[in-house]
């Protein structure tokens, strides 16, 4: 039997674009505009447009949270729906009562809100007239966003972050062209976008601690260990790259304020360093996070690059090669590698190396495809597999927390199941499922087993 401490948050992850369905919006969010454009994209060609509803359904789902045992929830606000002028930064009224009914909602179920501001939603129009997060212009736009929310909901929410996972923007959207606009290996503007994220997380913290708001602000980052395929010098060379480019790039400047060395020097020998303002190092330096919420899903393997790309723009991939390690644990319908114990090694690298930053595990979760095959004549789906896969991954958390680490809370990604970009409903990750022509919820076994979980901090040997 393994005992979580008293205090610490149970329950889900979810995202405003994921969840909420499009109801009312002023604009259109860069997803929004992708299905609009290329339906076929989407599995089954399910949109973004109603998701889950949960722009109706938030008091009901808030119930069922309770029913699963959380004690604390976060979504993200969709910048394209709170902010009606997206140049001053004024609020749409219809945003703004949505926003503030679920938070009273959120509180008179007693569960705690942490409120994300960005979740891949960049407003189309931005991405359109500017370029989106390519100019620095869209920080700015960004950050009177921020204000806007933090002076509407800064007394009533207290845990706050500026980002989900930053690196997918850049990577997803500029280097693998699978998320709206689709950009392949454009190196350069991928840098230039991760520097201007980083800003834009930074500058939103200093607007937070200006309005002196009572609560803490933090970033919710991705982490995905890099392992060499082996000791060689090439491959060891070729993680240290991945490590310091797809983690620690937005990891040093949350927590220290400062770019990773060797990875600046190497983008400037290149050409491709990021282009700055003097005065922005002070913003990353007195603008650091109170706590860090990291998604962990899977680890990264590589090895040396061995099949030279076609001579063309400088990217990432010039560096390294994924490759498949024989015998791992695969999760076959998302293709990710199950691997609990770098959970484990990420609590050690923030103990160690990020001077024990109060952190939580913000997303872990487990999709799969076709669940209806499991369920019960009542609907009940009996997902053992998931139960199998949280209680993997709260083992090696409980192993950190006793060595010290300052993990205050568990995230499963998802609540309700949700929408996804290009895999839309395909793959269920929630606690509670979701008929897509009813919009009828019912709880699933994990649900139940979660309950016992939260409401006891009690992690059983054989649950
Ligand atoms: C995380 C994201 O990376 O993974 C979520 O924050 C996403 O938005 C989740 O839904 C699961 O990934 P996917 O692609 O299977 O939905």
């Amino acid at each position: 039997m393994k005992q979580f401490p008293s205090t610490f948050l149970w329950g889900a992850a979810s995202s405003g674009p994921q969840s909420e369905g499009s109801f009312n919006k002023p604009h259109d969010s860069v997803m929004d505009a992708w299905f609009k454009k290329r339906p076929e994209d989407f599995f089954d060609r399910v949109g973004p447009d109603i998701a889950s509803d949960s722009y109706h359904h938030y008091d009901s789902d808030f119930e069922q949270m309770k029913e699963c045992g959380f004690n604390s929830y976060r979504t993200s606000i969709q910048w394209a729906r709170l902010i009606r002028n997206l140049e001053t930064g004024e609020a749409d009224e219809d945003g703004v009562q949505y926003y503030r009914n679920l938070i009273q909602s959120a509180k008179a179920h007693g569960i705690r809100l942490i409120i994300n501001l960005h979740h891949f939603d960049l407003p189309e129009e931005l991405l359109e007239t500017y370029g989106g997060w390519t100019n620095r212009h869209v920080v700015d736009l960004y950050v009177s966003y921020a204000k806007t929310a933090f002076e509407l909901f800064g007394k009533d929410v207290d845990l706050w972050t500026t980002f989900n996972e930053p690196m997918v923007i850049p990577e997803c959207g500029y280097l693998d062209g699978i998320h709206w606009p689709k950009y392949k290996q454009r190196g350069k503007d991928a840098v230039q976008i991760m520097y201007h994220l980083n800003l834009a997380s930074s500058l939103a913290i200093q607007e937070y601690r200006r309005q002196n708001h009572s609560g803490k602000i933090g970033i919710i980052l991705n982490l995905t260990p890099a392992y060499p395929r082996s000791n060689d010098p090439a491959d060891l060379q070729a993680s240290a790259f991945v490590e310091d480019f797809y983690n620690r790039f937005f990891l040093d400047p949350a927590v220290y304020g400062t770019f990773p060395r060797r990875l600046c020097s190497l983008l400037e020998e290149q050409g491709v360093l990021f282009s700055s303002s003097e005065s922005d190092t002070a913003v990353f330096k007195n603008n650091t996070v109170d706590f860090l919420g990291i998604n962990y899903y899977h680890p990264r393997r590589v090895k040396a690059r061995e099949t030279p790309l076609i001579k063309g723009e400088w990217t990432p991939a010039q560096y390294f090669e994924d490759y498949e390690k024989p015998g791992i644990r695969i999760n076959p319908y998302r293709g990710w590698e199950i691997y609990p114990e770098a959970l484990y090694e990420i609590a050690h690298t923030i103990q160690t190396e990020y001077g024990n930053l109060p952190w939580y595990v913000s997303e872990n979760g487990m999709g799969v495809e076709d669940e209806l095959r499991f369920a019960d004549e009542a609907g009940i789906i009996h997902d053992h597999y998931r139960i199998n896969f949280y209680n993997e991954h709260l083992a090696q958390l409980h192993r950190a927390i006793e060595e010290g680490s300052a993990c205050f809370g568990f995230h499963a990604w998802t609540s309700v199941d949700c929408w996804s970009w290009n895999n839309a409903y395909k793959n269920r990750y929630g606690f509670i499922s979701v008929d897509l022509k009813t919009q009828a919820r019912t709880i699933k076994d994990s649900g139940r087993w979660f309950h016992q979980l939260a409401t006891t901090g009690v992690l059983e040997d054989d649950s």
